[in-house]
């Protein structure tokens, strides 16, 4: 049998709307597909098919929704989605890099119902972010920051930490005191997409990691009841893996540009799997009944160590896409775990982040997704 599907089903309380691929951005550490470039703009779903998913998706139980990208602002039937999400009662989340936002857009998104909206930064200063970012952005991301807080937004801001500037740290923390930001999201790059390929050029070492998490654990501390930050380690320096979704086809529906159905937005890597798509399925079908959604339900998939493991049930085995990434096998443990006969690699990993190879990053833009 593939996977276990003990009923009554989760339900997919988390939606993830991936409008495009397309990003005026080029962030070497982006989760997008290394081969974005194969997805082109007329194979992404029309604003009807992703209104018929919004509705089905509702119907199963969804009630957060993010609308992420690629980057978003590029659909200009974005508001439109946002106003059809407050009609059928989900919580919406708009997950930007800003790039394609000026105020009457935030005007119009406050107008549609839009609940949140988060903006990345690469760095604290100009230089460094535009140079991660691959183009000019940071004095436009600054403004619409600002334009963000004065339409009665929350101010939410998302820095993809990694060692070119995680001794930034204090210096993220100040421009967000600055900006009066309500919360900021301190989040290590997740090893997966860009970020896996340059991995060596971004892992922090040992050294930049506990000397970064000093300072925000002090500032957390200092601005308490003030400002809400979020900081989470990069998971290859814990013991233990990452309940990764909560589970695999437990919680999150991933939509991609072109209307694939995934469990997570790193699946589609993952070989032996053909990923449902809602052009030509419903999504109850789909997460219900599909193979690729029940493949890593339950624990009749998994090897030992998991299998006995009585932490199975808290940590679902870790990540199956790392777990492929790291060994080629997308039933073994996630290597992250100590317990893992594969956990040298994530040493090794480790060791390697004390001296890197000075070799500079891959930028994700359609002529480096050539090369993959
Ligand atoms: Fe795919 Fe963790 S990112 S299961």
């Amino acid at each position: 049998m593939v996977g276990s599907t003990t009923r009554p089903l989760p339900k997919p309380l988390w939606l993830l709307a991936e409008l495009t691929y397309a990003c005026p951005l080029q962030c070497a550490y982006c989760s997008n597909p290394l081969d974005f470039n194969r997805y082109s703009r007329s194979q992404e779903l029309t604003t009807d098919q992703w209104i018929r998913v919004l509705k089905e998706a509702r119907q199963l139980g969804a009630l957060q929704l993010g609308f992420s990208g690629g980057e978003p602002l590029v659909r200009t039937d974005l508001e439109q989605l946002i106003a059809e999400a407050r009609q059928l009662g989900y919580y919406s989340n708009l997950i930007t890099s800003a790039i394609g936002m000026d105020e009457a857009r935030v005007a119009a998104f406050r107008q549609a119902g839009l609940d949140h909206i988060q903006i990345s930064f690469q760095a604290s200063e100009e230089t460094l972010n535009d140079q991660l970012a691959g183009t000019t952005t940071f004095q436009h991301k600054l403004a619409m920051a600002q334009a963000v807080k004065k339409h009665g937004y929350p101010m939410v801001l998302c820095f993809v930490l990694h060692r070119h500037n995680i001794e930034q740290i204090a210096d993220i923390l100040e421009l967000a005191i600055q900006l009066e930001a309500d919360y900021v999201e301190l989040a290590t790059a997740q090893y997966y997409g860009w970020a896996w390929v340059n991995r060596e050029q971004l892992m922090p070492s040992q050294a930049q990691l506990v000397e970064g998490e000093k300072i925000a654990h002090a500032y957390q501390e200092r601005m308490k009841g003030k400002m809400k930050i979020y900081y989470v380690v990069p998971d290859y320096y814990e013991k233990r893996p990452k309940a990764c979704m909560n589970g695999w086809g437990a919680v999150f529906l991933t939509i991609a540009p072109d209307g694939t159905a995934l469990p997570c937005h790193e699946a589609r890597q993952l070989p032996g799997l053909t990923f449902p798509n809602v052009k030509e399925a419903s999504v109850e079908w789909i997460w219900n009944d599909s193979p690729a959604f029940n493949r890593y339900r339950g624990d009749e998939w998994m090897k030992e160590p998991c299998r006995s493991c009585p932490e199975k049930s808290k940590d679902f085995g870790g990540c199956r896409c790392q777990a492929y990434l790291l060994t080629g096998d997308a039933c073994e443990a996630d290597p992250v775990c100590e317990l893992s006969p594969h956990h040298d690699k994530v040493v090794d990993i480790i060791n390697r982040a004390d001296n890197p190879k000075n070799t500079p990053l891959i930028l994700r833009n359609p002529q480096n997704a050539k090369r993959f």
